[in-house]
């Protein structure tokens, strides 16, 4: 059986963005309206203040907006934070959990990304979970088993009922212009795919597999060609409208 896919296309804009960076997203509509229809889902995830606005304003030319992390609660005393179902009645369709960011900063365990994922979709949100290794892990050999164990502890098990992305992303190949060779990323996202069609059958093959870490308008082309590779998580490279547009019409 030959699965389709749709390919997915989401910038990270971490905390990058003000009220004037929505000129950026004017000048994206403009470019993916202008030539062929895109073939990927595009998604901008903005800083939260200016989510809304990047919901309301993408609608018209089919952008979506999502949330870069969620608290796991629904509600409550938790300042700061903010629920899965407040980014979705900002308008966002998607969220980011579980990013190599907020697992380093703030000492993210799989259970909790887990726990956020599981809110995602409890507020009707996709959740994308982010899974990658150190640079130590990958040279001590331990990469695809590093990324098998957070698959195992972050993606919840009613993934096999609802839509979920997983993003890999080797930490450290975000922000540094380095990336694997085409021959680890395909190999990676062979390991990726295999383990979520032992664990989730026939939905496991639908599960969208992005990468993440350094994917610029250079590379973009080689690196969605791969196998299993459905897509990616860009960070810097969606801060600019036009280098986003390149790798949008990459894929
Ligand atoms: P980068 O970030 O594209 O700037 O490497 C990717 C990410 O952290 O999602």
């Amino acid at each position: 059986m030959t699965t389709t896919i749709t390919p997915l296309i989401a910038g990270n804009w971490k905390m990058n963005g003000m009220r004037a960076s929505l000129d950026e997203l004017t000048t994206l509509a403009g470019i993916m309206t202008t030539g062929d229809a895109p073939r990927a889902v595009v998604v901008i995830c903005p800083p939260a203040t200016i989510l809304a606005a990047v919901a309301r304003q993408g609608a018209s030319s089919g952008i979506l907006a999502g949330g870069q992390d969620c608290h796991p609660s629904a509600a409550g005393p938790h300042t700061g934070d903010i629920a899965a179902g407040m980014l979705a009645d900002a308008g966002a369709q998607y969220v980011i959990v579980g990013h190599s960011e907020r697992r380093a900063a703030y000492g993210e365990s799989d259970d909790l990304v887990r726990a956020k994922a599981e809110a995602a979709m409890g507020a009707g949100l996709k959740p994308i979970i982010c899974v990658g290794e150190t640079e130590a892990e990958r040279d001590a050999g331990n990469a695809e088993a590093v990324v098998a164990s957070q698959l195992a502890g972050s993606v919840p098990e009613a993934a096999g009922q609802h839509d979920v992305v997983v993003a890999y992303e080797p930490v450290w190949a975000i922000g540094t212009g380095r990336t694997p060779s085409n021959d680890e990323i395909a190999q990676m996202h062979g390991a990726i795919r295999r383990l979520l069609v032992d664990r989730f059958g026939e939905r496991g093959a639908t599960v969208q597999i992005l990468y993440g870490g350094s994917l610029k308008p250079q590379n973009a082309r080689e690196i969605l060609a791969l196998d299993n590779v459905n897509g990616g998580l860009v960070g810097g490279a969606s801060l600019l409208a036009k280098d986003f547009a390149t790798i949008i019409s990459a894929v």
